[in-house]
């Protein structure tokens, strides 16, 4: 469980109004999928209550901490060769571009978060205002998840493309942090933030190019719509475009 899961962010007002406005789109009997880090973490707990009042849903979780949580929440869970299509996925983000492309990967579960929302309806992200850029890595790295045995040439290639990798230490900053996949993460510091949507794609698909690269923290087009949540308690709805809200 990362550190971020183990001390979720219970008060945080924004995190409660996204998590409890997320709840109004999940109905009766639906599959969800559970994203990981602390927003998300808030929603389950939330959905979990629900549970408990006799609201019907399967979960699928994108995390070992997501799933622990899940089941002290007391949301049945499932694995995803169980079923065909998850009905929602309800994630957190790291950065939201205007176009809704995300940037994720800070709580190092997203390979599983991208598994579950590419089988899933819809990908809805919750996220407090401060989330909002302009361009993807504003504030940011890239994270890049890697086989360890590729992570010497893959490091190479992306500093070569221009970018600063850094392999991500766990909590004590003593080891290289190894996820939950037996991966490596990369956090590649960008030159300057992304220009535009077809920059992001262009250095999604080098990234991907590259071979021990699993996945990267790029989510381009994935979010059907993006909550987001004020410390005052209100909620934004982004759609993207073409999506009826
Ligand atoms: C986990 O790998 C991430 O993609 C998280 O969804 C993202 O880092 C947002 O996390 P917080 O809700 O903890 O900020």
């Amino acid at each position: 469980m990362s550190t971020r899961e183990m001390q979720p962010e219970r008060d945080d007002p924004a995190m409660r109004a996204v998590a409890a406005r997320a709840l109004d789109l999940i109905s009766g009997g639906a599959l969800v999928g559970l994203g990981s880090g602390r927003t998300a973490s808030v929603f389950v707990r939330m959905l979990g209550a629900r549970v408990r009042d006799g609201f019907s849903v399967t979960g699928v979780p994108a995390s070992g901490a997501t799933a622990a949580l899940a089941r002290e929440a007391g949301i049945p869970l499932v694995s995803l060769s169980e079923i065909e299509l998850l009905d929602i996925t309800v994630d957190g983000a790291d950065e939201v571009a205007p176009n809704l492309d995300l940037m994720k990967g800070h709580g190092g579960a997203l390979v599983r978060e991208r598994i579950i929302a590419s089988a899933s309806r819809r990908q809805v992200i919750l996220v407090g205002a401060d989330k909002l850029v302009r361009r993807l890595g504003e504030r940011f790295a890239v994270p890049v998840e890697v086989m360890p045995f590729a992570a010497g040439p893959v490091t190479r290639a992306i500093r070569a493309a221009g970018l600063r990798p850094g392999v991500r230490m766990d909590a004590t900053g003593g080891r290289e942090l190894v996820n939950e996949n037996g991966n490596l993460t990369l956090d590649c510091a960008l030159p300057a933030p992304l220009a535009d949507a077809h920059a992001a794609r262009a250095l999604e698909t080098s990234l991907l190019a590259m071979p021990g690269v699993v996945d990267t923290g790029l989510f381009l087009g994935t979010a059907e719509r993006v909550l987001v949540g004020y410390p005052d308690g209100r909620v934004d709805t982004l759609l993207r475009d073409g999506v009826v809200g």
